[in-house]
């Protein structure tokens, strides 16, 4: 047995399912990481990936970028975790509050999922109801309220929800409202009817790799300020990715509330809720003991490691012709796919934005969850396992695309590409 099959038989006995529960490779093709930098990464048996899940995206300089491994091998000797004021982790929400227009204020947690679980609580706790609305096929995270008509099978008639997962209490189906992404008026019609029930409507702006059609995004935030009703943006993809302000920036629609995670730790535990002083008040420890307050704390929150991860992150980021380069190296591998699945005569969609998008096999357009329903699972599933044999890693339904991808790396993908889908045609 090689160091590699010994390590996943013992993986297999130690996790269910033999793995970490965020990512699967497909059967036969687990591997183990050993090293990644740059662009990619090396297995245990020592074979080379080019990488496009990027830890599921916080690696948008690549790995081990110097700058972020400089940065914390810095923090590393002068104490790892305090759960106190230090000063990285002010630099780090003073960064945020500069790049990003709703936010006045900001609170960190570790991941993602308890981001969007604080921004909906502190909703709650500022309008004084229980209800949410989300989107259909947004994804928020794991915990109970997020996972709701995530990728429902046989989705109900809107805005009942489904449950995406066991365990969730029965008694929080009723709380969350589903509406269709890039329908306005049935939207529209949700947030009229439901208003006097709504905490809050939480959206990612670009959702999974669908793009807002235009007047979506601003429909939703004039919905829902005529009747005061926050809205949150879950910027946990977008932020620091499709420009350093986020989907807010780069769509021109600013929410009140935004989760940030994954770019802003550069690959290091931590997120973070973003707003108004006005709604951001209620985690203040001065309101304890009234209804007012909302209680939210974690033991890493402020990890200065991560912070100093986040920062020499950003500081890339706005070094000048950044974005350019990522949207031109981005545009370039999705069109190329694009232009590969039409050579071989595939109905098939590149649907997304330069910095993250993938393939979709329908001939469909793809506007809103329902659309993705109509693909050949089949098709993505064997894209997405012939990519691991041919040495590409993506997410299951996602390309990462990141500032350390060469040219070079992007001519070896497309030809990988066209590889796969010309098999896929036979
Ligand atoms: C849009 C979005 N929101 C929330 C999350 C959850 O973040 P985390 O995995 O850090 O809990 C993710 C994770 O992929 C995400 O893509």
């Amino acid at each position: 047995m090689s160091d590699q099959q010994a390590l996943l038989a013992r993986a297999s006995r130690l996790f269910p399912g033999g793995v970490l529960g965020s990512h699967r490779s497909g059967t036969g093709l687990e591997f183990v990481v050993r090293e990644a930098r740059g662009a990619h990464l090396w297995d245990v048996a020592g074979r080379r990936y080019i990488d496009y899940l990027l830890g599921s995206g916080p690696m948008l300089l690549g790995h081990a970028h110097p700058a972020v491994v400089e940065a914390v091998e810095r923090q590393l000797g002068r104490g790892t975790t305090y759960m106190l004021l230090n000063e990285p982790i002010i630099e780090l929400a003073e960064e945020i509050v500069r790049a990003v227009p709703c936010a006045e204020q900001v609170r960190f947690t570790s991941s993602g999922s308890e981001a969007t679980f604080f921004a909906l609580r502190v909703a709650r706790a500022y309008r004084g109801r229980d209800k949410i609305l989300k989107f259909e096929g947004g994804f928020h995270g794991t915990h109970d309220y997020a996972l709701m008509s995530v990728s429902p099978r046989t989705p109900k008639a809107f805005p009942a929800a489904t449950p995406d997962s066991g365990g969730i209490p029965h008694a929080l189906q009723g709380e969350v409202l589903i509406a269709p992404y890039n329908d306005l008026a049935t939207a529209e019609a949700i947030i009229d009817a439901h208003h006097d029930e709504l905490a809050a409507v939480i959206i990612e702006p670009y959702q999974r790799v669908i793009v807002p059609a235009p007047g979506f995004l601003t429909g939703v935030r004039t919905a829902t300020r005529r009747h005061g009703v926050p809205l949150v943006f879950d910027e946990i993809v977008t932020g620091f990715r499709l420009a350093y302000g986020g989907a807010q920036e780069y769509y021109g629609v600013v929410p009140d509330l935004a989760a940030f995670g994954k770019v802003l730790a550069g690959g290091f535990p931590l997120a973070a809720v973003a707003g108004p002083a006005e709604i951001m008040r209620h985690l203040d420890a001065a309101l304890e003991g009234t209804p007012q307050y909302v209680w939210q704390a974690g033991t890493l929150n402020g990890n200065p490691v991560a912070a100093v991860a986040g920062l020499a992150t950003l500081a890339e980021l706005r070094r000048p012709g950044t974005y350019e380069r990522l949207f031109r190296t981005g545009a370039r591998l999705r069109e190329g796919l694009a232009a590969a699945a039409r050579r071989h005569g595939l109905a098939a969609q590149v649907s997304g934005e330069a910095p993250v998008f993938d393939i979709i096999f329908t001939d469909h357009e793809v506007v809103d969850y329902r659309a993705t329903l109509t693909a050949d699972r089949d098709r993505i599933r064997r894209f997405n396992e012939e990519c691991v044999r041919h040495g590409v890693i993506k997410a299951a339904n996602k390309i990462y695309v990141s500032l350390a991808h060469t040219d070079a790396d992007v001519d070896e993908t497309l030809e990988v590409f066209d590889r796969i889908l010309a098999g896929i045609a036979r």
